[in-house]
Formats: C-alpha cells, sequence, structure tokens
C-alpha cells in the first residue's frame, strides 16, 4: 500500500514538475504561455500576484515540486532510510513528515492563489488550476500515507511540536542549564513551576503544547484512576510545589516527597551533581524536605487534579532502636492519613541510600516488623513501596514474599543505584563518583529495575501493582517497562536529559501502539 501511494506521489510530482516547468519556461523567455477557451494565463501570469518579490511563483513551484518528487523517490526506490533519517534527525523530522507539511503547505498555497484567481484578477489560468489540482491531490496522498504509518494528521502535528519542543530543549535549553549547578538549576525550576502553577494562562499554554489527554490513556490501579500511566517520582518536588503545573505538562500522576516526620535542611553540600556520559544525576540529598506539619499545611485542602501521592521515609538522623525509627515513621503516616490533603496513595521509602541510617528496612525481619506495625494504622490509602534496586534476585525475592504478606497495593523498582561498580556508569565515571558522596539516577538504573520488574511479574503475577522507575529516557523506554509488567512508570533524570516534552512523547507513543493493536 505504501509503495503505491508512494508511486502516486511520485507521478504526481512529475505531472506537477512538466506543468511549473512550462509556466516557468515561458516566464524565463517573458513570454504568456498559449491559453484557449474562457482562460486568460497572461491576466494572471503577467499580474503581481504572479510574483513574490522579484521571484515568479512558478520557479517556486517547480522548486516544490522536484522536492516533492526526490522525498517521494526516497520511499519508493529502497533507500536506507535510516541514512536520511539520521541526518533529518538533528532537525528533528522524518522522511514522510517532512513530505506532509511541504503537501500540507503546497495545499493551502494552492487555495490561497484560487482565491487571488477569482476574487482578486477574476480570471483563470489553466495551468495554475492544474498545479492545484495535483498540489490538493498530494497533500491526501501523503496524509493517507500517513494513516499507513500509524499516524493520523492530529496525532502527527502533536508529535511534531513535541520534536520541536524536544529539540530546543536539548539543544538550547540544556546545554545552558547544565553550565549550572545542578541544584541551583532545580530549586530554581521548582520556583518557576509553582508561579506557573498560579497563573492560568501560562498553564493553558503549556498544558496546549505538553499534555496528551484521551481517555484512551486512562488507567485504573490500586482502586486510583489514572488519567495516564507516566508519574513524576518521588524526589524532584520534595516539597510539593509542583502539583498545579504537573497536570499540563502531561503527568497522569505525581509523587510527593520523600517527606519526612521531621524538617531535614540536606546533606552537606554539593548534593546533586551530573553524570552526562552516564545518563545519570549523582543525589546525596538526604532527603532534604521541610518536615510534614509544614508540607501538610503548605499543600492545605487544595483539590489535586491528578492522583498526588506522599512518599514517607524515616527523618534522616539518628536512632537509639528501631522501635523509635518505626514510629517516627508511622507518626508520619498517621498526621498524613488525619490531614485535609488530597493524597491518593502512599509511598514508604524503604530504600533511600543517602541517609544516616543507611537502608534499615531492607532485610526481610526488619522490613517484616515496620509493615506489620503499618498494617496497623489501617490506612485507607493504598501504599506502594519504594524498592532497592542494588540487591540480587534472591533478596528481592525473599523481600517481596514479606511484603506480599501486608496491606501492601504495590511495588516501586526502584530507587537509586549505589553501586560503585555498576557497569553502566562510564569508567571515568566511575572514577569521578569514587571520590563523591551520593547515589547515581537514570540509565545506570535501567537494567536493574527491569530485572526486578520482570521478576515481580513472574513470580508474583497480579499480586502487586508494579511502577517501573529507572532510566526511562524514551517513549520505548517506557514501553519496554510496560511490556516486562509494569502497570504504570515514574521518571525524573528522563526528564533532565530529555526534555519535559517527553512525558507527552510517551503518551503519544502508548496511544500509538493502542491503535496499532485495535
Ligand atoms: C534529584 C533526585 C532526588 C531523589 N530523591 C528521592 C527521594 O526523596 N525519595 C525517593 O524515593 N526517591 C528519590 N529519588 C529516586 C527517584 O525517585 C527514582 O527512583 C530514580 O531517580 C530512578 O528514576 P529516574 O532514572 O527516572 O530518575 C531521587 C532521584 C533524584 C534524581
Amino acid at each position: 500500500m505504501q509503495l503505491l501511494l508512494s508511486l502516486f506521489i511520485v507521478s504526481l510530482s512529475i505531472i506537477g514538475i512538466a506543468d511549473s516547468s512550462y509556466i516557468s519556461w515561458h516566464e524565463w523567455q517573458n513570454i504568456i504561455p498559449p491559453c484557449g477557451g474562457n482562460f486568460d494565463c497572461g491576466a494572471v501570469l503577467a499580474s503581481s500576484w504572479a510574483y513574490i518579490g522579484p521571484l515568479p511563483i512558478a520557479y517556486l513551484g517547480l522548486f516544490y515540486y522536484l522536492t516533492v518528487f526526490i522525498l517521494g523517490l526516497l520511499h519508493v526506490v529502497d533507500v536506507d532510510q535510516r541514512i536520511i533519517t539520521k541526518k533529518l534527525q538533528r532537525f528533528a523530522v522524518q522522511p514522510i513528515e517532512l513530505l506532509w507539511l511541504l503537501t500540507l503547505a503546497g495545499d493551502l498555497f494552492s487555495l490561497y492563489l484560487i482565491w487571488i484567481m477569482a476574487f482578486a484578477i477574476g480570471e483563470w489560468c489553466k495551468y495554475c488550476l492544474v498545479s492545484a489540482a495535483i498540489s490538493g491531490s498530494l497533500f491526501i496522498l501523503t496524509s493517507l500515507y500517513l494513516k499507513t504509518a500509524q499516524q493520523t494528521p492530529a496525532l502527527f502535528i502533536r508529535s511534531l511540536v513535541q520534536k520541536k519542543l524536544g529539540f530546543l530543549y536539548r539543544n538550547l535549553v540544556k546545554p545552558c542549564c547544565f553550565l549550572i549547578d545542578a541544584e541551583k538549576v532545580h530549586t530554581a525550576i521548582l520556583g518557576l513551576g509553582e508561579q506557573l502553577g498560579q497563573i492560568t494562562i501560562a498553564k493553558g499554554i503549556i498544558k496546549t503544547c505538553f499534555a496528551v489527554n484521551s481517555p484512551k490513556l486512562l488507567t485504573t490501579k490500586a482502586s486510583i484512576h489514572f488519567p495516564n500511566r507516566v508519574g513524576l517520582s518521588a524526589g524532584f518536588d520534595y516539597n510539593g510545589q509542583l502539583s498545579n503545573i504537573l497536570p499540563a505538562i502531561g503527568f497522569g500522576w505525581h509523587t510527593i516527597g520523600t517527606v519526612t516526620l521531621e524538617p531535614y535542611a540536606g546533606n552537606r553540600k554539593p548534593r546533586l551533581g551530573r553524570f552526562p556520559d552516564s545518563k545519570g544525576l549523582l543525589v546525596n540529598k538526604g532527603l532534604k524536605n521541610h518536615g510534614a506539619r509544614a508540607i501538610i499545611a503548605h499543600l492545605g485542602q487544595q483539590q489535586l487534579k491528578i492522583p498526588t501521592g506522599i512518599s514517607i521515609a524515616s527523618t534522616n538522623k539518628h536512632f537509639d532502636s528501631t522501635r523509635d525509627q518505626i514510629l517516627d515513621i508511622l507518626q508520619c503516616f498517621w498526621l498524613f492519613e488525619h490531614s485535609g490533603v488530597d493524597h491518593k496513595y502512599y509511598e514508604l521509602n524503604i530504600s533511600c541510600p543517602n541517609t544516616f541510617e543507611g537502608e534499615p528496612f531492607t532485610t526481610p525481619s526488619r522490613l517484616s516488623l515496620l509493615l506489620t506495625a503499618l498494617d496497623q494504622l489501617h490506612l485507607t490509602r493504598p501504599v506502594f513501596i519504594k524498592m532497592p534496586i542494588d540487591q540480587g534476585a534472591q533478596a528481592t525475592r525473599e523481600l517481596l514474599a514479606v511484603v506480599a504478606k501486608h496491606t501492601v497495593a504495590g511495588v516501586i523498582f526502584g530507587n537509586l543505584t549505589k553501586d560503585k561498580t555498576n557497569p553502566s556508569v562510564t569508567p571515568a565515571d566511575r572514577k569521578r563518583w569514587k571520590t563523591m558522596r551520593g547515589n547515581i539516577s537514570g540509565k545506570p538504573t535501567w537494567e536493574r529495575s527491569n530485572a526486578h520488574i520482570a521478576l515481580t511479574k513472574k513470580e508474583f503475577g497480579n499480586r502487586f501493582v508494579i511502577v517501573g522507575t529507572g532510566g526511562i529516557f524514551s517513549p520505548a523506554d517506557a514501553a519496554e517497562k510496560i511490556h516486562l509488567g509494569a502497570d504504570l512508570v515514574q521518571l525524573i533524570t528522563g526528564m533532565v536529559f530529555q526534555g519535559p516534552q517527553l512525558i507527552g512523547e510517551i503518551n503519544l507513543d502508548q496511544l500509538r501502539r493502542m491503535e496499532k493493536h485495535t
């Protein structure tokens, strides 16, 4: 089908080349081509409307049809499209997309010329009418081609906007941001996001550019209705400043925190760094946050647009006993449970590696103690557990077996990697990491997160809602996690490296995949 459409496109563009060459040759000779019948080509071709500045429109038409011919031919002959696609990728566009845009522009321009002939000149040129008919047909053919490539024009325009935004982000915004201290950028973005979230018109513009909404993306897990599967992972919005802006960016859900009972000013600086070659961030915040009471007061009773969860861990300080530490966590849960905050779920963060006490609840016996105590709270909202990723399959299996015995709805795989031998970190970055405090997010977490997702799905079936987190940098990455068994996905680092349009790109890709299977 695509080959047939390409052949039609090439054939029509050849007729277009012949038509526009004929007029161009006469224009070059300064003569009016024979017209005949009820047409008056001279009135049209010699009018000022037939020029854009000094440039005759006939020449432009010839150039247009030649370009359509070449792009069409690329789809007919067996040229390795990857080479061209790679070149065009710099401009964030594919050959067929370029062709569609070009024929759209050509068609609109032809309609404009028809309007000029009908209302401004009052005469008709038959060569221009032939060209208009060809342009219209070319547009229909390229639209059909897009449809066969699983693209509707609406999805295509959306994806083009996403690609342009991503291109701008990666080539302009990110290089500038990466020159500045990572924590300063993070703080500035939180402030900006909070401000923009208060301005209705700003939210409207952002939503138009970024968000992809469709009832087909709706999914219900743990009795929560998620507008889409893509969430913001814990740690980015640790004080709950972004609730108003994230829906406009296209997120389907959002975790605030990690929040602790008592406030914590953060570990010693520097506590946030970048490993661009390894596609990761170095995190050593140590659960910096304003503390449960301040965050509850800040969130107040406002209705949150997307399902929002509160990630909770023990305060980053020394505890004299495990009992005290568990009580600290329970009190934090209790405060939120009895607050007016409109949250829909909890995350229990047992895997923050940057804290005073390390990861005290990642052994089966201690986790069992904590979860038994948590069960006693009879929370009215589901709990997801944020799991560590550096342990092997057997240790994960044992932890999951404990979790399965308690009122825990889901597991999140997973947190940062603290393994300084992680092969996904480049040797140069590993060397730098040895002298630095902190743990890594992003691509170095990808493999292990995926392995744990697959294990959970295989061995525990549908017992848990599985959330895939770690190293999602593209729509294909999100789809891979979902394919392995994740019901929902979350991200931070991919958004930092690829741009905030990534969320819309993932949702658009999910929509396309659904359409492919219907
Ligand atoms: C700056 C930063 C801060 C984080 N803080 C937390 C946190 O407070 N609690 C938590 O559970 N995870 C935290 N994480 C881990 C993320 O939630 C996520 O699990 C991890 O970064 C892997 O996902 P990613 O590759 O998409 O970033 C943090 C990650 C980053 C990058």
